[in-house]
């Protein structure tokens, strides 16, 4: 079976494909459809932005698609920055502008009070429209400082609860079994065996 992975972000490509290597399918990206739209991500929810695009992917396609959306939210900032934790430094911004911002908001919070959870919604559409989603959390803290250079994004100022090192200062395979996005996939891959 072949199933299209619907983000242009190489990062999560890599550690999807990573997770379904074992499965008999064929990972497909935008690599290998260059003409795929770009789907705007303007839902409310992580959820709404997963199926949407995922349905999107799909129907370009004529294939199978899975999509993940994930959002970074912090107590102490009221859930921020959720489901605009891409640009929660602005529009054009860069990961190290996020963690910037994110490590400046929270520099007066004490340890106790710097709880945090990755949460990923992950959507598997088929191109006759049915969509069907699973979600993955982790809960951790953000740290003082940025830690590590593995990964991509928040990696570096997250600190997994009962882990001694930041999702950046660890292997592939060692934040892909903790991690938001590793527990949504096994999940998703049930879903997956049964579609083939
Ligand atoms: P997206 O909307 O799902 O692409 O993700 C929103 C933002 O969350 C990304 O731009 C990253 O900054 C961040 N993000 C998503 N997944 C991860 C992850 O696994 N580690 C760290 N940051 C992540």
């Amino acid at each position: 079976m072949k199933l299209v992975l619907a983000t242009r972000n190489v990062h999560k490509i890599e550690e999807l494909s990573r997770m379904l290597s074992d499965l008999d399918v064929e990972i497909l990206s935008f690599r290998d459809f260059p003409d795929l739209p770009e789907v705007v991500e303007d839902g409310g929810t992580l959820e709404d932005n997963a199926v949407k695009k995922a349905r999107e992917i799909s129907q370009a396609t004529g294939l199978p698609a899975l999509a993940d959306d994930t959002g970074l939210e912090v107590a102490a900032l009221g859930g921020a920055p959720g489901v605009i934790s891409a640009r929660y430094a602005g529009e054009a911004c860069s990961y190290d502008d996020n963690n910037h911002k994110l490590l400046t908001e929270l520099k007066t919070v004490p340890d106790e009070e710097r709880g945090a959870a990755f949460r990923c919604v992950i959507a598997l559409a088929t191109p006759s429209g049915e969509v069907t989603t699973v979600e993955g959390r982790t809960d951790g803290v953000i740290l003082w400082e940025a830690r590590g250079d593995a990964g991509f994004g928040y990696d570096p100022v997250f600190l997994p609860n009962g882990h001694a090192l930041s999702y950046a200062e660890m292997s592939q395979d060692e934040k892909n079994a903790v991690s938001h996005r590793g527990r949504a996939l096994r999940g998703a891959r049930e879903l997956i065996a049964r579609m083939m």
